[in-house]
């Protein structure tokens, strides 16, 4: 399973990155805006930045709501370095821009997925990655694994190259039931990445070797 980090925030990457196990990066509209990135420029720049930093795949979102819009948007994004992931929703139009950019060898990652036959559709349309929204299904008392599960099955079944990436990821426990409903990546914030190093057991049984050893062997 790969790990992804979901943030536009070059210090949390960084340090996502010197854990040796960063596969590549996920943002969106809202995760670039709460960097304070003024103009488009700029927003360009930051990815480029985040590309220099990560080597792997980097998903940057498209704004517009139309098929020429989000084309011509994609094409600037893709140019931006080969690990670009132009990001698509799931609307009509944004299915025809996934057939279209797979066509032309741009690789995308169709967002906003909250059903199984919208899963269904992007990889059908070609899409490299799909993103089902975990967190926010569950946030309307909706079950989020459980759509994870129903996607790999049905990817599995027929044998689909669309990589499931489950996003939206709230905790650390969201992370072990994505890997284990069979999400290919997940892209979750650093906190909850973070979280898998942690257990008691680890922390008091490193406190107790360090105090055998001094009490002994490594006494003065
Ligand atoms: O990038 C998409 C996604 O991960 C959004 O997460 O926490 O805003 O629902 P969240």
């Amino acid at each position: 399973m790969k790990f992804f980090i979901d943030t536009a925030n070059i210090e949390q990457i960084k340090e996502a990155k010197s854990l040796g196990i960063l596969d590549g990066v996920t943002t969106n509209p809202s995760l670039v805006s709460k960097e304070g990135i003024v103009g488009r420029d700029n927003l360009l720049k930051h990815y480029i930045e985040i590309c220099n930093i990560v080597q792997g795949d980097v998903s940057a979102e498209v704004i517009s709501t139309d098929f020429n819009g989000m084309i011509t948007e994609a094409e600037e994004l893709a140019a931006l370095d080969p690990n670009i992931v132009v990001k698509i929703p799931i609307i009509k139009d944004g299915l025809k821009a996934i057939k279209y950019l797979t066509d032309k060898g741009i690789k995308t990652n169709c967002t906003l997925v909250f059903s199984t036959g919208q899963a269904l559709l992007a990889a059908k349309a070609g899409a490299t990655y799909v993103s089902p929204f975990v967190g926010r299904l569950d946030d309307v008392s909706s079950d989020g694994i459980e759509l994870v599960y129903n996607i790999a099955e049905i990817y599995r079944y027929y044998g689909f190259d669309t990589q499931l990436l489950a996003a939206s990821i709230r905790s650390t426990q969201h992370i072990i039931q994505c890997a284990q409903a069979g999400a290919d990546v997940v892209t979750s914030p650093l906190s909850a990445i973070l979280g898998l190093l942690k257990h008691p057991l680890t922390d008091s049984g490193i406190k107790k070797f360090l105090e055998d050893y001094n009490n002994t062997v490594g006494k003065k």
